[in-house]
């Protein structure tokens, strides 16, 4: 494994980690995967404890972040979502000063990257970022562990993302595939590209890893690639009433079979989860109801598939937030 010292860094978003940081972390999630498959404890921070704050609700991310603490030995707090004083009652930069007095890290899952930035600024220990509108680098780790295991390898792989690519995942995604030399195509209507701020940063860093950064209207553009991902059409945070223009406007863009088929012949199928690619969700029944559809970004038939690697991915969210917790406070 590579030496790479990340003692006492934020994990706000990727743009900050080298691809040499970026991989020694996907090395240690590895390696921690392997010893938790193998039984063998890990618990080297019997003294630490750290604070979760969740103003947006979670289950994978939650669970990795409180799994992962207890692994390593520690203790954890949750504060959810309108569990705390945060933002209400006092502002980001007292309570950085609190619980920095109390916590060994500090997880933040919220609104705007800024506010996590300002939470890192006044905090004296790390600070990670569980989701903002605009990145979720956490999720990132366990997307490239998930290739990496499927293909062996990163470099070069293209990886094709279907729907609202302007935010956090789609955002993320391109950030990831831009430090780590792979190709990122974003299909799409073009209102749901990525910022022309954000695009340019990816493709100057492309030119330095050899990444390609790519967008179309057109789902064939598709053809023969490895990584077929989608998200949600409408995220947390955002008002209801935009789900009919979304509706209109991504439908072209849902991962289907044909979708797959037009992929490269090994290419296999990721969603960062919660999906709606049935009606067994509340909300999926009342788009049904309001819309008259039975599945949004991928159909059930895509999800369920052999192709489908969300389960995994999923699992990955753990092995990856605990190499960033241990590298970070070790
Ligand atoms: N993928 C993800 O972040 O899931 P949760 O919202 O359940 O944490
Ligand atoms: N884009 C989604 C991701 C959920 C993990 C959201 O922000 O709700």
């Amino acid at each position: 494994m590579a030496t790479v010292n990340l003692k006492g860094r934020d994990f706000l978003k990727l743009l900050d980690f080298t691809p040499e940081e970026i991989t020694y972390l996907l090395d240690l999630a590895a390696d921690f995967k392997e010893k938790k498959k193998n039984g063998q404890l890990h618990n080297v921070f019997p003294t630490k404890n750290v604070a979760l704050i969740f103003e947006k609700t979670s289950t994978r991310t939650r669970c990795s972040f409180e799994v992962a603490a207890h692994d390593l030995g520690m203790g954890s707090t949750y504060l959810e979502p309108t569990g705390s004083q945060i933002g209400h009652k006092e502002s980001i930069a007292d309570t950085a000063r609190v619980l920095a007095s109390m916590y060994d890290g500090i997880e933040y899952r919220g609104f705007e990257q800024e506010i996590v930035e300002e939470l890192a600024k006044y905090s004296k220990v790390p600070v990670w970022n569980g989701l903002t509108n605009e990145f979720h680098p956490t999720q990132m780790l366990a997307d490239l562990l998930t290739i990496r295991e499927h293909f062996g390898y990163l470099k070069g792989i293209h990886l094709c993302y279907f729907g609202d690519a302007r935010y956090n995942t789609g955002n993320s995604l391109m950030v990831a595939c831009a430090k780590m030399g792979m190709h990122f195509t974003a299909i799409s209507n073009e209102k749901y590209f990525p910022s022309e701020e954000l695009i340019e940063k990816c493709k100057e860093i492309a030119q330095k890893t050899g990444a390609e950064i790519s967008f179309s209207t057109d789902v064939n553009a598709a053809k023969g690639c490895d990584v077929v991902a989608t998200d949600i059409w409408v995220s947390m945070g955002e008002p209801d009433d935009v789900w009919e223009e979304r509706i209109k406007d991504l439908e072209p863009y849902r991962v289907t079979k044909n979708v797959m088929d037009n992929a490269g012949e090994k290419a296999i199928f990721m969603h960062c989860l919660p999906s709606f690619h049935d009606l067994n969700t509340k909300v999926g029944k009342k788009i049904k109801e309001k819309y008259g559809i039975d599945e949004m970004e991928v159909t059930d038939e895509v999800f369920e598939s052999d192709k489908s690697l969300v389960f995994e991915e999923a699992e990955n969210r753990m092995h990856t937030i605990k190499a960033v917790m241990y590298a970070t406070l070790n």
